[in-house]
């Protein structure tokens, strides 16, 4: 009897040794066959009782040095097939195999400079403000030195909402200054890029719908030297470290004195000839000093604090970038268009 039992024993220790396992469903069986719950070693140690008492030491030892063989190999054999997933054997998945194209999104043209705009004014303390784009008349015009029927408000043609005069979209970003300036305390320092709503004719060059970008800088002590700089800091990110500047007396109702600025775009080419209209220069944005009566009304002292304040449209400086001959191109989402602009960032 006891011999029986030896030489199973015997048996199941060389069956772990000559097991073939080459990949993990192979040492998975392995696992179940000699360590599982059920395995072939554990039934063994049952038959104890059938063996002679001076022998049963020796085949307890026996029965010991099987599990740890099975163990050991077991062990071993998860290392190095671990180590080889790779293997397609092992995964099913080919490594070697050409993986699928991924294609990339674009942005649209406007986001990337307004992004640029952004960042370049971020990297100079800035913080971006957005806000909405359904505004009321006295954010809009009123608290920006705008009252009712003054005549700058024929400046800008404006969709009134359900029959309200009093509720509109926003005709520029200006109205955030006015959200600013009264939630917030000076020092202000603010970008505020958004879109905005005209009642106009569409054309290839306008069209009802566009983007600014609006900044605004309030503080003890602002003067039109640090906006003349800040602005000529911009316009050298923007458009080359050399360009040139120029700012060009103006008239906005919420500035004083106020100006637009054109940068030096150069008359190389035919293209530039009719760009700047032959003067080589092209308008970029309107700025000035923060009137006093914007700061009343948004309840900043005037005495105390002055500041300057600048907007301008993306649309026209995208199109410039990229060489866009119709603005209707890019409210379109025409994606063979907007395909063009991959990769851009
Ligand atoms: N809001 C003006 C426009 O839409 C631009 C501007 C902003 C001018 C701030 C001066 C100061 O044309």
């Amino acid at each position: 009897m006891s011999a029986d039992v030896f030489s199973k024993v015997k048996e199941i220790l060389n069956n772990i040794q000559n097991e073939k396992v080459g990949n993990l469903n192979d040492l998975e069986s392995f696992r179940i066959k000699y360590l599982g719950s059920k395995n072939e070693i554990k039934s063994l140690f049952g038959e104890i009782k059938n063996v002679e008492n001076d022998r049963k030491k020796e085949f307890g030892q026996l029965l010991n040095d099987v599990k740890q063989s099975a163990e050991e190999k077991y062990e071993l054999l998860k290392a190095s097939l671990g180590s080889a997933l790779t293997d397609n054997e092992n995964t099913g998945i080919d490594m070697t195999a050409p993986c699928e194209p991924i294609s990339f999104g674009s942005r649209h043209p406007v986001s990337i400079v307004m992004n640029r705009i952004i960042g370049i004014f971020e990297r100079i303390g800035f913080t971006v403000a957005e806000e909405r784009e359904i505004e009321d008349d006295w954010h809009n015009f009123t608290a920006m030195n705008t009252p009712e029927d003054h005549p700058a408000r024929d400046m800008q043609d404006t969709f009134y909402l359900k029959d309200s005069t009093v509720e509109l979209l926003r005709t520029h970003t200006s109205s955030v200054q006015a959200r600013i300036m009264t939630t917030q305390k000076p020092p202000i320092r603010i970008i505020a890029p958004g879109r905005v709503y005209r009642n106009e004719t569409i054309s290839s060059r306008s069209h009802c719908q566009f983007h600014q970008v609006e900044g605004l800088y309030i503080d003890k002590g602002v003067s039109f030297a640090d906006m003349k700089q800040t602005l000529l800091y911009f316009a050298r990110e923007m458009y080359g470290p050399k360009t040139d500047i120029r700012l060009r007396p103006s008239f906005f109702p919420f500035t004083e004195p106020s100006a637009e600025m054109d940068v030096y775009w150069g008359l190389k080419t035919e293209d530039d000839h009719r760009i700047t209209k032959g003067t080589g220069w092209l308008e970029i944005l309107g700025c000035g000093m923060v009137d006093p009566n914007v700061l009343t009304n948004c309840g900043i002292d005037p005495t105390v604090y002055s500041g300057f304040a600048f907007g301008m449209g993306i649309e026209r400086q995208a199109m410039l970038q990229f060489k866009i001959t119709d603005i209707r191109q890019l409210f379109e989402n025409d994606a063979r268009f907007l395909k063009q602009f991959s990769g851009v960032i």
